[in-house]
């Protein structure tokens, strides 16, 4: 096979996250890799709430109407991404005309509002949907986000609703990171496990994937694709990543580019990547899908978080203006050689 969805065919989708530019269609040399090696996509950004509905009732649709447009054109599965998450989320959602909290009644409503204007919107034509995004924190307890507060834990639970009664059909996720975490990975399939007691419809756990060369252990990774597979579900890596750079604790946002000295440090392969790091990437690449296809029964999607190094989210976060070297594609749009060996 010639292709990365060839050669998967038959295992797993084989997704990618689309930006706006792509999504604008003016990237055309990243849009003919995704055409050409991946089955499904992903809004990097259009469809998150701030994007969306950036004031109550004004809806910003037309580049997720573009996304969604470009997929069915292209034969893609199409995911959701996000209706309920702390971040990228509009002030107004949460605040009333004077600045303060709404009641509960208030943000139920909204969010009712807002999954059944989106989902609605799609309905038939989004295949899937990152229903709630990053409720649960390493340690296994609950974030202590705007809907949890105001509404405690049961917001999770009415999302899954409303999004069900949007579009009966449309698959219902839980997306989260970190989930090769034991304590987040007990605390996840507690959550789903509730929501199924209670005849709440939720059929898959996606697990993004924003990992290093050297951690997440590909142990834990596997405990948590048995964990939930376990629970009937489908799993997903969703946002699959894999940083060269290292991750600096507590420096999260910091701006670099004024201190040439931390930069060399936090922003090591600015001219270049070194051979030997390029192969390290490739090694834990193959090392990832090897688990991937020993699991093939319980995976039916990985997604990329993006096309290719030069866009990744990567280069920005946790520290903003780095150079870094995540994705299956180069700043070139050209395969790298974990593509190459995965094909053959
Ligand atoms: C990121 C995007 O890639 C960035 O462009 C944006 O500035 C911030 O969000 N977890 C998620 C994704 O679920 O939505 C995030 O995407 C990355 C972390």
């Amino acid at each position: 096979s010639a292709s990365l969805k060839e050669a998967l065919e038959g295992k797993f989708y084989i997704g990618t996250a689309l930006n706006q530019f792509q999504i604008s269609g003016r990237d055309t040399a990243s849009l003919a890799v995704v055409k050409k090696h991946f089955n499904a996509i992903v809004a990097e950004n259009c469809m998150k709430s701030r994007i969306i509905q950036p004031r109550e009732g004004e809806f910003n649709f037309l580049p997720a109407d573009r996304f969604v447009a470009w997929g069915e054109e292209h034969g893609m599965f199409i995911n959701g991404h996000t209706l309920i998450w702390h971040s990228q989320a509009p002030n107004w959602f949460f605040t009333d005309r004077s600045g303060n909290p709404v009641s509960a009644e208030v943000l139920i409503r909204r969010m009712k509002n807002h999954i059944f204007s989106v989902v609605g919107r799609y309905k038939g034509r989004v295949h899937s949907w990152d229903v709630v995004n990053e409720a649960i924190l390493d340690d296994g307890s609950y974030r202590k986000n705007k809907f949890y507060e105001i509404i405690g834990e049961e917001y999770i639970a009415l999302a899954f609703e409303f999004a069900r009664q949007a579009d009966p059909e449309a698959e219902l996720y839980y997306n989260d990171y970190s989930m090769a975490n034991p304590a987040k990975r007990a605390a996840v399939a507690a959550l789903v496990t509730k929501l199924q007691r209670r005849g709440i419809k939720i059929d898959g756990i996606g697990m993004q994937g924003h990992v290093g060369l050297k951690y997440p252990s590909l142990d834990e990774f596997e405990k948590s694709i048995i964990a939930f597979a376990e629970l009937g579900v489908k799993v997903m890596i969703t946002e699959l990543d894999i940083t060269v750079l290292p991750q600096p604790r507590g420096t999260g946002g910091a701006d670099i580019s004024s201190n040439f000295k931390y930069r060399q440090e936090l922003d090591p392969y600015a001219a270049g990547l070194p051979d030997s790091i390029a192969r390290a990437s490739t090694e834990r690449y193959l090392s990832f899908f090897n688990l991937f296809l020993k699991h093939q029964d319980k995976i039916s999607r990985v997604t990329l978080w993006g096309v290719n190094d030069g866009y990744s989210w990567r280069n920005n976060w946790p520290v903003r203006g780095r150079t870094d070297y995540p994705l299956l594609f180069d700043r070139n749009n050209r395969p790298k050689a974990a593509v190459d060996s995965l094909i053959a």
